[in-house]
């Protein structure tokens, strides 16, 4: 059966860098690239339903092909969720990544990136941030504590192998 993962997390958390880092085996499937595709930039609120629904599109292929997909993006609310789940084959077990890092740290690590969030646009997602929970219908939960991620150390160049 195969396995969707939904990440969760304010901008800055490091969502992309743990799923890059952590399910290399995973079909990657991420608004930013979609929104780069689509609009030729990664920043534009344009098009949001689009972008959602080419996202939903590829993971349910993806999945309906037996292949794990993991779908990033912030995912604050249980609505944005909700239309995440309702398009996974039924069957799927579904698993919500939570990568739980603090405003701070957030805007620290949007800060060492090339494309900037603005700070105050970060600290506003977090009072929007609905913790994840199996009620939804997810089948687990994982809470990424930014101390444990980091200590992972930064992610490795690509092309290497560990
Ligand atoms: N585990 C980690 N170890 C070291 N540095 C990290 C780690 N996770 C993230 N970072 C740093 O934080 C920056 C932001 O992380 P990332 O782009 O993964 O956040 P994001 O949650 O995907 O944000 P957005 O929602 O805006 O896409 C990275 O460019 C990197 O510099
Ligand atoms: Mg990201």
């Amino acid at each position: 059966m195969a396995t969707l993962y939904v990440m969760v997390g304010i901008s800055g958390a490091g969502k992309t860098t743990w799923a890059k880092h952590q399910l290399p085996e995973a079909v990657y499937i991420g608004s930013d690239e979609i929104r780069m595709e689509l609009f030729g930039k990664e920043l534009t609120l344009k098009g949001y339903r689009r972008v959602h629904r080419l996202m939903n599109q590829r993971m349910r292929a993806c999945l309906e092909q037996g292949r794990d997909v993991v779908v990033d993006s912030v995912h604050l609310s249980r609505r944005a969720r909700r239309r995440v789940l309702r398009d996974a084959p039924p069957g799927t077990r579904t698993v919500a990544v939570w990568i739980d890092t603090g405003i701070g740290q957030a805007i620290r690590n949007d800060s060492q990136r090339k494309r900037h969030v603005p700070f105050f646009a970060i600290a506003l997602m977090r009072p929007r941030l609905v913790v994840p929970s199996k009620e939804e219908g997810f089948q687990e939960i994982r809470r990424v504590h930014w101390h444990e991620n980091h200590a992972l150390g930064a992610p490795a160049p690509a092309g290497e192998t560990s």
